[in-house]
Parts: structure tokens; C-alpha cells; sequence
């Protein structure tokens, strides 16, 4: 685990969607496709997600306070469908997203909220907010980006969304490691 500077171990946590079997299958397929075209590292499959908020690094006794602030969280189960492939030059991804969602943005919205209430403001700053799964990292920064929007994406299926999870990244040369920390029920509403 990294650690802060001369404090407790640190976890890089955050909270996303995972696919389920089906969607991440579509979405790997797309992923080694849209890498062999135009270049760059696709994202391995187990590892495919739609990060909800983004906390960096935290430290181990707040961990518990950020599992309490996702478990807060009321919210209904939405569906998702995923319509468009997209590119950003300055982080240099390939990315597929969804059409704008009132239940996932419902979601975000409640779980920020929730984590600034709690004190946990999050590493963001810098960050597009545009819900997203990365499918490729390191995408060669000349890559047309009318090209990506037109990869073929009719055989993707809906996607239930029923739970969310907070994760622990790890970071290593192979790529990010992911390790679910909580997961939590979307099963309430209002
Ligand atoms: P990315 O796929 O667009 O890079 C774990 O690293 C997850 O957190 C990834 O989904 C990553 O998004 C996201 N992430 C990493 N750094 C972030 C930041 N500063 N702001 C928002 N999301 C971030």
C-alpha cells in the first residue's frame, strides 16, 4: 500500500460501478480492438469500471468513515446503456460512456455530497467529471478522434446497476490492481 508522507499506510480509494459479465466481455472485445487500431494499452477485463468519485489517498483509520458514507447512501437501481466511444488528448484514454442518467447522476451527486459532509472532499480538481470506463490507457496522442466515436458498438447489452463498491487501487508497472473494500446495495429511493 502507498503511504503519506510520515503518517498511517494510505489506501487510494474510490468508488465506482462494476459491469457485469456480459457488459465486460462487449467492452474488452472493443478494448483489444480500438488498442490493435490506434495504439495504447487496453484495460484488462476484471479491471473494466465507471469510477463514481475519486478520494486519493486516504489514510487507514479514516477508511472506515468513507465505508460509513457510502453505506449512507440511499438510491435506487438504474440501467445504464452504453452509446459512445470517446478520447481525451490530455490523459491520453479511450473511453466508453452512457448517455446522461438521471439515476446515476442522482448517485454521484448523493455520494460527493455525502463525502464532503463527512470531510472526505475529493482528488478531483484536475479531473474530468464525464462518467466513464477507461478500455484504453497511453492512446498514441495523434489518434483521430471522429475515428474512435465510429468503433462498431451495437452488441453491447443494458447494464443493471444495482451496487456500487468502494475500491483500492494499487499501482504497479503491469497496471492498477484493484481490491473491493465494501460494496453497497443500491436498493432504496426517493
Ligand atoms: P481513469 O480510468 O479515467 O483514469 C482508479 O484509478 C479510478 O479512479 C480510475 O477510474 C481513474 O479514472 C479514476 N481516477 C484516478 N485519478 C483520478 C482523479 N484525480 N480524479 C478522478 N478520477 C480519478
Amino acid at each position: 500500500m502507498p503511504e503519506a508522507a510520515g503518517s498511517a499506510p494510505a489506501h487510494r480509494l474510490f468508488f465506482a460501478l462494476w459491469p457485469s459479465a456480459a457488459l465486460a466481455d462487449g467492452l474488452e472485445q472493443i478494448a483489444t480492438a480500438a488498442a490493435g487500431r490506434f495504439g495504447g494499452r487496453p484495460t484488462r477485463r476484471e479491471t473494466l469500471h465507471l469510477t463514481l468519485a475519486f478520494l486519493g489517498d486516504v489514510a487507514e483509520p479514516e477508511v472506515a468513515a468513507v465505508v460509513a458514507a457510502g453505506r449512507r447512501v440511499v438510491a435506487s437501481p438504474f440501467c445504464l446503456h452504453i452509446d459512445r466511444l470517446g478520447s481525451w488528448r490530455h490523459n491520453r484514454l479511450l473511453w466508453a460512456g452512457c448517455a446522461p442518467a438521471a439515476g446515476l447522476a442522482a448517485l454521484i451527486e448523493q455520494l460527493r455530497g455525502g463525502l464532503a459532509a463527512a470531510g472526505h472532499p475529493l482528488a478531483e480538481r484536475q479531473y474530468t467529471l464525464t462518467p466513464h470506463l477507461t478500455l484504453v490507457r497511453k492512446l498514441p496522442a495523434a489518434t483521430p478522434a471522429d475515428e474512435v466515436g465510429q468503433l462498431p458498438l451495437a452488441h453491447l447489452p443494458e447494464w443493471p446497476c444495482t451496487r456500487f463498491a468502494l475500491v483500492a487501487s494499487q499501482l504497479s508497472s503491469l497496471g492498477p490492481a484493484y481490491r473491493t473494500v465494501a460494496e453497497f446495495p443500491l436498493s432504496g429511493g426517493r
